[in-house]
C-alpha cells in the first residue's frame, strides 16, 4: 500500500478498501453476498427511512449475463471478472405527515451512498472488494431489471476476490493500485467556507 499515508492514524479497514479491476472469477456464495447487504442495510440513514434496494446476480446465475451487459463497454472489460454484481437502487419518495401519503426525499441518494460505503467495507473485511461503477447504461437497466420510476438507479457494484494484475490489459495494470487522497487542510475548514482564490474549489 505505498501510495497510501493518512495524515492522522485511522482504522487500517479505510486504506485496506480500495477499488480494484482485476478479479479471479471465483464463484461467491449467496450468503456472503447478503452478509454484505446485512452490514449496508445498518447505515444511517434520514429518518430511518431505509431509501436503499439491492438488486443482484451472482456468477454464474440465470442474470448474471443480463447484468453485466448493463454495464458500458470498458466496466465490462473487467467486471466481467467478478463474483457478483449490484445495481443499488434509492427510494426517491418518503412518509409524508398524513398516513398513506409520500412526499420527495431530501436524502435519498445520500443515504443509499452511506450504505454503498458499508457494503465496501464489509467486502474488504471478508476478503473482497467492492467496485463501484456509475459507468453503467441507466435507461437500459430501468428496463431490463423493471425498475420503477420512484426508484433511481445510483450505481452498480462489482464484488470479486482480487487477482494478479498481470491477467488486466497493459492500460489497466499501470492503475492497479490503491490511490492516494488530497490531504485534510484541502477539505476541511474551522468555520465558514475560506475565501476563494485563484482556481482553487
Ligand atoms: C459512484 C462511483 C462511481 C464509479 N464509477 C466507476 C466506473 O464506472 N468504472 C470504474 O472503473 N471505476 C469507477 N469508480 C471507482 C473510482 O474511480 C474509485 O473509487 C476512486 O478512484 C477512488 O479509488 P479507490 O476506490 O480505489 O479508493 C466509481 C466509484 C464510485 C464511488
Amino acid at each position: 500500500m505505498t501510495h497510501r499515508k493518512t495524515d492522522l492514524p485511522i482504522d487500517p479497514i479505510f486504506l485496506k478498501r480500495w477499488s480494484p479491476r482485476a478479479f479471479d472469477s471465483s464463484p461467491m456464495p449467496e450468503p456472503d453476498l447478503l452478509t454484505l447487504i446485512e452490514a449496508a442495510r445498518w447505515a444511517p440513514s434520514a429518518f430511518n427511512v431505509q431509501p436503499w434496494r439491492f438488486l443482484y446476480a451472482l456468477r454464474g446465475d440465470a442474470q448474471w449475463q443480463n447484468f453485466l451487459e448493463l454495464l458500458d463497454s470498458f466496466n465490462i472489460g473487467w467486471a466481467q471478472n467478478a463474483s457478483a454484481l449490484v445495481f443499488l437502487l434509492s427510494d426517491r419518495l418518503m412518509f409524508a405527515d398524513e398516513p398513506g401519503k409520500a412526499k420527495p426525499s431530501r436524502c435519498h441518494s445520500f443515504d443509499a451512498g452511506a450504505a454503498w460505503a458499508q457494503l465496501a467495507l464489509q467486502a474488504t473485511r471478508m476478503g473482497y472488494q467492492a467496485h463501484g461503477m456509475a459507468g453503467i447504461d441507466y435507461d437500459l437497466s430501468r428496463i431490463r431489471l423493471q425498475v420503477p420510476e420512484r426508484y433511481r438507479i445510483e450505481i452498480a457494484i462489482a464484488v470479486g476476490r482480487r487477482a494478479d494484475a498481470a491477467a488486466l490489459p497493459a492500460e489497466l495494470q499501470e492503475r492497479e493500485f490503491p490511490s492516494p487522497r488530497r490531504p485534510i487542510d484541502e477539505l476541511a475548514f474551522a468555520g465558514g467556507f475560506p475565501r476563494q482564490t485563484g482556481n482553487s474549489h
